[in-house]
């Protein structure tokens, strides 16, 4: 096992979701074909936003669907940012990337405290700031944040403060029920890390309906196309499907939690469908990687584009099934071994 190559290749380097998407699914979507030569719904996607305000709870008008989360960063940038943008780090790169982007003021606000993560922001950073980056749970790491936290956040800001729950199926927490309490709370979900529509590009804001007005004056009116619009419309009806594959990556993510631990490495304990690893120094963890890589397992490095603000000496490891992640547990076991040789 140690000198060979794992026979098909393992891919954890994207957050989506390593699991097959039902075959109920794509047979409904290969029907949709047909119709692909129509534009998306002209009524403002009221079918989806209808199914997705039954999904979260929330009002459709409550409701924006857009081009993937990325999306939403971007037009939320665009419409709150001007003034300075507070992105707390390590956190997810589009933030950052969004504020340079659009030539915005920002500042990065360290937050993490040895494997804790906690939200950082000065009463006076936030009084400054028209918008405010909340990632819960946290990418890269995992960190789920305080509901109190985000609360008081909410109350010190006078700008918008978005909470980015692209992960919130794996956390099971989430703030959207303090939309109406909050005008300045905008909610950001994603249908690419839990309902495996990665390739479709489908997410969506929720915020009250003057905000959600000012996000979309940023977006293109078919932002969502007609494919992703009939896959968000037909997924929710598989939740059972989805649902038991949250709790089997959330029990394989603990089972590589353990293994990592067992091998003497360390991670950051993680609410996400990833697991951050510590290798303690740049040299290690570029060999750790290229190690994996020659493998055939792909994985996530601190040096690459997804993560503002990460030191180098980190890799994120998307959960996949309990097979592929023992296969990288022994292959991280044999690594261990050739560090000590
Ligand atoms: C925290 C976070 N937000 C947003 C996104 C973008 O997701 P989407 O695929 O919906 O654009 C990602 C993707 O990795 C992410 O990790």
């Amino acid at each position: 096992m140690s000198k060979n190559r794992v026979k098909k290749e393992i891919h954890l380097e994207h957050s989506s979701l390593k699991f097959p998407l039902p075959e109920g699914l794509l047979k409904e979507l290969s029907a949709e074909l047909h119709s692909m030569n129509e534009y998306p719904s002209g009524d403002d996607y009221d079918t989806l936003r209808t199914k997705l305000a039954e999904y979260t709870g929330t009002p459709a008008d409550n409701i924006l669907p857009a081009n993937g989360s990325d999306e939403v960063i971007e037009a939320v940038t665009r419409a709150f940012g001007s003034k300075l943008i507070l992105i707390p780090v390590p956190t997810f790169s589009q933030y950052e990337v969004s504020a340079n982007r659009n030539g915005f003021k920002k500042k990065l606000v360290p937050c993490l405290k040895g494997y804790h993560y906690q939200l950082n922001y000065s009463r006076d950073d936030l009084k400054q700031a028209s918008l405010v980056w909340i990632c819960n749970p946290n990418n890269p790491t995992g960190s789920p944040i305080q509901r109190e936290d985000i609360i008081n956040i909410l109350n010190d800001s006078p700008g918008i403060v978005v909470v980015d729950e692209c992960n919130y199926e794996y956390l099971g927490e989430t703030v959207v029920d303090l939309i109406d309490e909050f005008p300045n709370l905008v909610v950001s979900r994603s249908f690419s890390k839990n309902f495996g529509l990665a390739g479709f590009r489908l997410g969506f804001a929720l915020s009250s309906p003057r905000n959600i007005h000012e996000i979309a004056h940023y977006c293109q009116v078919f932002r969502v196309n007609r494919m992703a619009e009939a896959a968000g419309c037909k997924v929710l009806k598989y939740l059972d499907y989805f649902q038991k594959i949250w709790q089997e990556i959330a029990l394989v993510r603990e089972y590589f939690i353990s293994g990592m631990k067992g091998i003497g490495i360390e991670v950051f304990p993680s609410r996400s469908n990833f697991v951050l690893a510590d290798f303690v120094t740049e040299e290690k963890t570029r060999r750790a990687w290229q190690y994996l890589r020659e493998k055939n397992v792909f994985t996530c490095p601190a040096w690459g584009e997804e993560c503002t603000g990460l030191g180098k000496n980190f890799i994120r490891f998307t959960i996949s099934n309990k097979e592929e992640m023992g296969l990288v547990l022994r292959l991280l076991t044999d690594f261990q071994k050739t560090i000590l040789e």
